[in-house]
This record gives structure tokens, sequence and C-alpha cells, in this order.
């Protein structure tokens, strides 16, 4: 089976990594799976715009694997959206051609999942939180699927974080098995240039 799914990893510091590098261990032998670590990519942040466009035409679910870092990803992702997700590609005239893809977040969070909560201390719920990736996605017509979270990555101990890096596994074998994406056709647009 070729590659269907792209896992955008946006970790700045991936060696001293322990939840996404666990999260990475078990997922990237699956043979669907193309891994895109976008800090070793791109570590002064100039992003190859039309590698990426290209990458994400060949692909049908599009991960973005990264650290809730003060309620959202890690800086490298935001500069890697204004950049890839660009006007007459991804939305406007002659855009659009992500259409038929699908976006997931799979977040790892320092606190607890009762935190992200209206009475809890971080105030929102991470559905909440995420909205601007769900409506980026919203925007350019992809579908935006339930996100992947890890609560209390720093201190549920290694066996939990081993199992939710499990269920991390599942959850993708599953949402390619429930989205039939494995045998999906990808598009046959060309990548075009910075807006
Ligand atoms: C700059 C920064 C901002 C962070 N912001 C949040 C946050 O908003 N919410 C949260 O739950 N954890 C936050 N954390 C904790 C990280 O989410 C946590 O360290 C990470 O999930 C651990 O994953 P790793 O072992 O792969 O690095 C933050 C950590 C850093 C360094």
């Amino acid at each position: 089976m070729s590659s269907r799914v792209l896992l955008n990893l946006v970790h700045p510091v991936l060696e001293k990594s322990w939840a996404n590098q666990a999260m990475l261990e078990a997922v990237k032998d699956l043979d669907f799976v193309k891994v895109n670590d976008l800090y070793e990519e791109y570590p002064d942040f100039f992003i190859d715009v039309r590698r990426e466009q290209r990458l994400l035409l060949e692909h049908s679910l599009i991960i973005f694997q990264h650290p809730f870092y003060w309620y959202s990803s890690p800086s490298l992702m935001k500069e890697w959206q204004d950049q890839v997700l660009a006007e007459g590609f991804a939305y406007g005239e002659g855009g659009y051609q992500l259409a038929d893809r699908y976006w997931l977040n799979a977040v790892t969070a320092g606190a607890s999942e009762d935190s992200y909560a209206s009475h809890g201390f971080n105030k929102f719920s991470t559905e909440e939180l995420l909205r601007p990736f769900e409506q980026t996605a919203n925007f350019c017509g992809m579908t935006f699927v339930k996100p992947f979270i890890m609560y209390q990555s720093e201190t549920i101990g290694h066996s939990a974080v081993e199992k939710e890096a499990q269920r991390y596994r599942q959850y993708i074998e599953s949402l390619v098995h429930r989205l039939d994406i494995a045998k999906a056709a990808s598009g046959g647009a060309e990548p075009v240039e910075e807006a």
C-alpha cells in the first residue's frame, strides 16, 4: 500500500520529546504513513512551498502531530499554514485543491483533561481551543476529523504514554479504514507557487 497519510510532525526539540517521540514510534512503521518532520526540514523557517503542496496533493489524510504550545501549535506550523495554504492553491480562484482531504490534529497537552473545561483552570475545552485549525480546514474545504489528544503528557508515566501512543496508532488505522482513504486516488492538480 502506498502512503496515503501524511504525518506533518511539528516539534521544535524532538530529541527532548517524550510523548511525541512515543507517538511517532507507534505509527512510523505503518506502510501508508509518510512522516514529514517540519522542524527537521525547515530549521530556519524557510518553507519549500511547492514541496509541501505536492505532499498534500499526494495524500488524503493530513495529520498535524504537535505538542500543545500556548493553546495552539509550535510556531512553525503557523508559518507553514501562512505559506502553504496559499490563495490559488488552498482557496480562491483556482484553489480548493485540498477539498477532498481530511485534517487531523494529534496533540499532546501537559495539562489534564479536567482542566480543559469551563470549571477548570484552562477554562475552555481543547475542542474549543482547536477551532482556528478546524475553521482553517473548513475554509479550505477540507474535512476536520476529531482531534487525538494525549493529556498530562509530561506526568502520566512511561507505560501510560506507551498506551496512549498505541491508542493513537489504532485511531489512525480506524480512520484510514473508516474514511476509506487507503485506496483513495490522489488529486491531479499541480501545486502552485506561494501567493
Ligand atoms: C512553550 C510551551 C507552551 C506550552 N503550552 C501548553 C498549553 O498551552 N497547554 C498544555 O496543556 N501544555 C502546554 N505545554 C506543555 C506541553 O504541551 C508538553 O510539554 C508536551 O505536550 C510534551 O510533549 P513532548 O514530550 O513530546 O515534548 C507547553 C509547553 C511549552 C514548552
